[in-house]
C-alpha cells in the first residue's frame, strides 16, 4: 500500500505553497511566547497546521515531506539569525530586540488582517459591497449605452441600478433586524423579474426584435457577467456562514444576473451568426431558471415564516463543502489514532486532550488573526466522535476504545477514504470495459449455477463486479466483502444507486470471511488477491464458505506477464493520472502471483481447476471438490 498522500483542495494547496515565504514571520511569532528549542518551534508550526486539518502523519503536504519541511524551517531560522532578529544560546532560540520589534510589527499586521477579513465576512459589508458593485456597473452601462446609443444597454443599466436598491434594502433590513420582510420583498422581486423575462421571451417568439450587436454591449455583458458571478460567490459564502436568508436571495439574484449576461452574450453571437431563434430560446431558458430559483426561494421563505429551520448547507459552495468535509475526516482520523494509542479513554479526558492540542488560542498567529476554533472546537470533536461510533470504528459509551474494525481502518494495509474515493471515481466510467466483460466471461465459463445463487465478491471495493453480474443473473443475491470500511460504505452507496436490492456489503477480509460455511454458490474476486496478507488462508476460507461443487472465479494481475507489456499497459491506461499511482500499479504486479502459483494455492485448499487463462491478468475458474474438508 502506498504512503498516504494528503491532497488538500486546490485552493488550500496554493495557500500552503506560499507558506515558506511566511516561515520567518511565523518563527518570530512563535518566539514571542518565550524562548524555544528547535523541536518546540516545529511543534508551533504543527499546531498552526492542525487548524487547516493537517495532523502531520504520513502525509506529504504541498510538496513538503517531514525532512524537507524541517530543512525549510532551519533555513528560515538561519536567515533570521543572519538578520540579527534571532539568537541561539545552546539549544535555545530567542528574539533579539530587533526580532521583538519585527514580531510586534507582524502581530499588529496579523490583527489588522484579521479585522479586515472579519469585516469582509460581515453580512452588512456584503450588502454594501453589492451596492457598490451595482452602482459602478450601472454607471458604466449607462455611460456606454449613451455613447453607443444602445437602448438595450441603457435599460440593462437601469436594471442594475434597481439591483443596487435591493442591496440598500438588505443593508437596512439587516441593521433593523427585519430580515424576513426584506426576504419577502427580494423573493417577490425575483418572481416579478422571472415573469417579466418570460413574457419578453415569449413575446419575441411572435414579434422578433433586432438585437444590437455592438462591441460595447458585448464588453458590458462580459464584464457584468464576470462581476456578478464573483459577487454571487462572495454573497453565498457569507450567507451560508452567517445563516442570513436575504443574502442567499441576493446570491441567487447575482447568479441569475451572471446567467442573464451569458444569455445576452449568446444572443449577440446568435445575431452575428444570423441565427436569431437561439437568442429567443436562451431568453426562455433564462426566464425559466429565474422563475425556478424564485419559486424555490419562495418555498424556503414560507418554511422559514412557519418557523422551520432553513437548510443553508444546500447553498454551500462546492469547494467550501469539500474542504469542510476534508477537515471533518482528518479530525476523525486523528481522534481514532489518539484513542488507539491512549485508549481506553474517557470522553472528558479526550475532550481535554483536544483542547490542549487543538485550541487555536494557543497558536500566536491564529490568536492575533482572531481565527480561534474556540467554542466550535468541542462541537466538532463531538461530531467527529459520533461519526466514528456510527461507522463502528470506536465503541459507544463514555469510555472510548477502538474496535477491531477501527484497527483495520488504521492499518496501512487497508484502503483509506482517499484511495477508495479515487478508485471509485476513476473506475465508475470504465466498468463497462472492465467489470462488464469480466462478468460475461464468468457467467459464460460456469458449467452450471442454481437459479437464485448466492454470490460473494471478495475484495469487492465499490462493488462494481456485483452490479455487472446482477445484470446477467437477476435472481442472484450478493455479499460484497472488503476490509476497508470506506469501500464497504461506497459499495453500499453504489449498489443503491444501481438499484441492486439483493446486495449486502460486509466488512471483513479474505483470510476470515464473515460468511457461514457451505452456503455460497459462487465466489468471485477481481484484482484483490495480490493484496491479501495471507493468500493461502484466503483460499482456505473461500473453500470453507462454498457449497461442495461451488465455484470460484478469480481474476488478478499476472506476475508472469512480460514486464514491457505490463509497463506499456499501465502507462497507456494510466495516462493523465498521478505518476505515483502509475508507480503503485506497477509495484502491484510485483506483489501478484503467477497462474501456476494460484493453481497451486487453490489445489492445496481443496479446489479442482476447471480453467486457467493468462494474459495481462490471470483468470482461474475452480470448483470446490465434493469431498474437500
Ligand atoms: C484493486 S481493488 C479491486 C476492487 C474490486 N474488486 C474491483 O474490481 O473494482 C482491491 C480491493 O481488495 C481489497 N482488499 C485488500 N486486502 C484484502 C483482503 N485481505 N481481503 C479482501 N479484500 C482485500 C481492498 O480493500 C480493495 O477494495
Amino acid at each position: 500500500m502506498a504512503e498516504r498522500e494528503w491532497r488538500p483542495p486546490w485552493l488550500v494547496e496554493q495557500f500552503f505553497r506560499l507558506a515558506p515565504w511566511g516561515f520567518p514571520r511565523q518563527i518570530l511569532m512563535i518566539l514571542t511566547e518565550g524562548d524555544k528549542t528547535f523541536p518546540e518551534i516545529l511543534e508551533g508550526f504543527e499546531r498552526f497546521m492542525h487548524h487547516f486539518g493537517h495532523f502531520g502523519r504520513e502525509e506529504v503536504v504541498a510538496g513538503f515531506t517531514e525532512d524537507t519541511f524541517t530543512a525549510a524551517v532551519e533555513e528560515a531560522i538561519e536567515k533570521l539569525e543572519r538578520e540579527g532578529a534571532v539568537i541561539q544560546r545552546g539549544e535555545v532560540y530567542s528574539l533579539t530586540p530587533e526580532g521583538r520589534r519585527r514580531a510586534e510589527k507582524a502581530r499588529r499586521q496579523y490583527q489588522e488582517f484579521g479585522r479586515l477579513v472579519e469585516g469582509l465576512l460581515h453580512p452588512q459589508t456584503v450588502s454594501l459591497v453589492g451596492l457598490g458593485v451595482h452602482i459602478v456597473l450601472a454607471v458604466l452601462k449607462l455611460i456606454a449605452g449613451t455613447i453607443s446609443g444602445s437602448i438595450g444597454l441603457i435599460s440593462d443599466g437601469m436594471d442594475t441600478a434597481m439591483d443596487g436598491l435591493s442591496s440598500v434594502l438588505v443593508f437596512v433590513g439587516l441593521r433593523l433586524n427585519k430580515e424576513q420582510i426584506v426576504n419577502v420583498v427580494l423573493v417577490l422581486l425575483m418572481l416579478g423579474v422571472g415573469i417579466g423575462a418570460g413574457y419578453e421571451a415569449v413575446h419575441r417568439v411572435f414579434v422578433p426584435e433586432e438585437v444590437e450587436a455592438d462591441l460595447l454591449t458585448f464588453a458590458a455583458a462580459i464584464l457584468s457577467g464576470l462581476v456578478c458571478l464573483l459577487l454571487s460567490l462572495y454573497q453565498r459564502y457569507v450567507a451560508t456562514r452567517s445563516g442570513q436568508q436575504p443574502l442567499i436571495a441576493q446570491a441567487v439574484d447575482s447568479r441569475n444576473h451572471a446567467i442573464v449576461a451569458a444569455g445576452v452574450i449568446t444572443g449577440l453571437v446568435a445575431t452575428l451568426l444570423r441565427f436569431p431563434l437561439l437568442d429567443t430560446l436562451v431568453g426562455l431558458a433564462v426566464a425559466a431558471l429565474i422563475l425556478k430559483s424564485g419559486v424555490e426561494l419562495a418555498m424556503e421563505m414560507v418554511r422559514a415564516l412557519r418557523g422551520e429551520e432553513m437548510d443553508f448547507s444546500r447553498y454551500e459552495l462546492g469547494f467550501v463543502e469539500e474542504y469542510r468535509r476534508f477537515q471533518e475526516r482528518q479530525l476523525a482520523e486523528w481522534l481514532l489514532h489518539i484513542i488507539a494509542e491512549e485508549g481506553p479513554l474517557a470522553r472528558p479526558a479526550l475532550l481535554a486532550r483536544c483542547r490542549e492540542v487543538l485550541d487555536a488560542q494557543d497558536v500566536p498567529i491564529l490568536r492575533e488573526l482572531g481565527w480561534g476554533k474556540g467554542a466550535g472546537l468541542e462541537k466538532q470533536v463531538v461530531g467527529a466522535l459520533e461519526t466514528l461510533v456510527e461507522q463502528g470504528l470506536v465503541t459507544a459509551g463514555d469510555v472510548l476504545q477502538v474496535t477491531e474494525k477501527g484497527r483495520a481502518e488504521l492499518s496501512l494495509e487497508v484502503w483509506g477514504v482517499e484511495e477508495v474515493e479515487f478508485y471509485a471515481q476513476a473506475m465508475e466510467p470504465r466498468t463497462r470495459y472492465v467489470h462488464a466483460p469480466l462478468a460475461r466471461r464468468i457467467v459464460q465459463s460456469l458449467p452450471s449455477l442454481p437459479e437464485n445463487p448466492l454470490i460473494v465478491d471478495v475484495g469487492t471495493g465499490p462493488g462494481f463486479l456485483c452490479i455487472e453480474l446482477a445484470k446477467l443473473l437477476p435472481g442472484a443475491a450478493f455479499i460484497g466483502v472488503d476490509p476497508s470500511p470506506h469501500a464497504v460504505e461506497t459499495a453500499r452507496q453504489c449498489a443503491t444507486r444501481a438499484g441492486l436490492e439483493r446486495f449486502e456489503a460486509r466488512w471483513g477480509r479474505a483470510e476470515q470471511l464473515p460468511v457461514n460455511s457451505d452456503i455460497v454458490d459462487l465466489i468471485v474476486s477481481r484484482e484483490s488477491l495480490h493484496e491479501w496478507a495471507d493468500a493461502q488462508a484466503g483460499c482456505a476460507e473461500i473453500c470453507r464458505v462454498l457449497k461442495p461443487g461451488g465455484y470460484l472465479a478469480l481474476e488478478d494481475l499476472n506476475r508472469a506477464c512480460a514486464r514491457w507489456k505490463r509497463t506499456l499497459f499501465v502507462l497507456l491506461t494510466g495516462l493523465g493520472t498521478d505518476l505515483e499511482i502509475t508507480r503503485e500499479r506497477l509495484r502491484a504486479y510485483e506483489m501478484a502471483f503467477t497462474p501456476e502459483e494460484v493453481e497451486e494455492l487453490l489445489e492445496h485448499s481443496g479446489f479442482e481447476i476447471i480453467k486457467s487463462e493468462t494474459g495481462l491478468n490471470l483468470f482461474v475458474l475452480a470448483a470446490k471438490k465434493e469431498n474437500s474438508l
